[in-house]
């Protein structure tokens, strides 16, 4: 009786990509759950992912996620009448998990599994179920695995117009976190760390890029990584706030002139962030100031990392 009266689909959604083990449930046209376990303080010895402890983590964490998403959202398993997982990009020992679960509730329930492309589905992050999206609009998704500008023009027309030729742009804040002993992720100490009044040393003998189509951060993180040990070896003051706000402002700085260019290039009045680095408050400041006659699509701090609601939130998108 209850089944037949809920309005739309049950779905039920994993993410295993990387480090975080996260199933999400959407019910009735709405998130009802999404947990996330993240195995980071794992990794915080290593100094970045070891992808076998990821995939070990897991094999330890899904099912745990699962009865907690379950409770959470408070249905039962035959509820579930969708199933979505990540089947690309990642660590492919990673992926292999919650491939191996999908498939395995989908036996169980006959059901048929919907993959999902981890990096479309950040670009429909910030969607909360009732927003009008304006199409076309650029999004740019910078993670620690990459940062890509698109062109969307519909939720399954997804053209890839630029992305980095080397580091991502969370790498780089977790390499120059690490030699500056910051720890692990990086991106959010230096973002605390950050002062608009210390950006003044100059890393790169900064060029214009407007014009430029290359996009490349390995240069930026070797000119501050040579001079925090340039300044050790020479038993110098390192003034981890001053080069911390210095690389963050260059490196935002980046990302946005790539933003001006191909919002201007494709006449887009609407932009979205996505993937980890889109939880960085200098970035979400400066696009919130310089992009204030647009829509901007901007997603839950919570919902920039990886999770399974972006998953569930995109395959709830194309099936619509
Ligand atoms: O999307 P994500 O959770 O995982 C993948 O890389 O797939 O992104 C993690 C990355 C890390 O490199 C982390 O340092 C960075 O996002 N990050 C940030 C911030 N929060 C996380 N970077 C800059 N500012 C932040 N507030």
């Amino acid at each position: 009786m209850q089944q037949s009266l809920r309005k739309r689909k049950c779905l039920l959604a994993i993410e295993t990509s990387c480090d975080d083990t996260s199933i999400a449930i959407i019910n009735n046209d709405q998130l009802a759950a999404n947990i996330v376990i993240s195995s980071a303080d794992e990794q915080t010895k290593y100094g970045g992912i070891v992808p076998e402890l990821a995939a070990r983590k897991h094999e330890d964490n899904i099912i745990k996620a699962f009865k907690l998403a379950q409770t959470k959202a408070n249905i039962d398993i035959n509820d579930i009448d969708m199933i979505a997982y990540t089947n690309y990009p990642g660590l492919r020992v990673s992926l292999n998990v919650g491939e191996i679960f999908a498939y395995t509730l989908c036996l169980l329930l006959k059901l048929e599994p919907i993959k999902i492309n981890h990096i479309y589905a950040h670009i429909f992050s910030f969607w909360d179920f009732k927003s009008k999206i304006n199409f076309p609009f650029i999004s740019l998704i910078a993670s620690g695995g990459t940062t890509s500008i698109f062109l969307v023009k519909s939720v399954k027309d997804i053209i890839l117009l630029n992305e980095t030729q080397d580091d991502a742009i969370g790498e780089c804040y977790d390499k120059i976190a690490r030699e500056l002993d910051l720890g692990y992720p990086g991106g959010p100490k230096i973002d605390k760390l950050y002062d608009s009044k210390q950006t003044n040393i100059n890393f790169l003998m900064q060029k214009n890029t407007h014009n430029d189509k290359s996009f490349s951060f390995s240069g930026l993180k070797t000119a501050v990584l040579n001079y925090i040990n340039s300044s050790k070896m020479k038993k110098q003051n390192i003034d981890i706030v001053a080069i911390a706000s210095s690389f963050q402002k260059i490196a935002i700085n980046m990302l946005l002139e790539k933003l001006f260019f191909y919002t201007k290039q494709y006449q887009c009045q609407a932009i979205s962030i996505g993937g980890g680095v889109a939880a960085n408050s200098l970035l979400r400041q400066e696009i919130r100031h310089y992009f204030k006659n647009m829509d901007i699509y901007l997603p839950d701090i919570a919902l920039c990392g990886d999770n399974a609601a972006m998953i569930a939130i995109y395959a709830y998108l194309i099936t619509k």
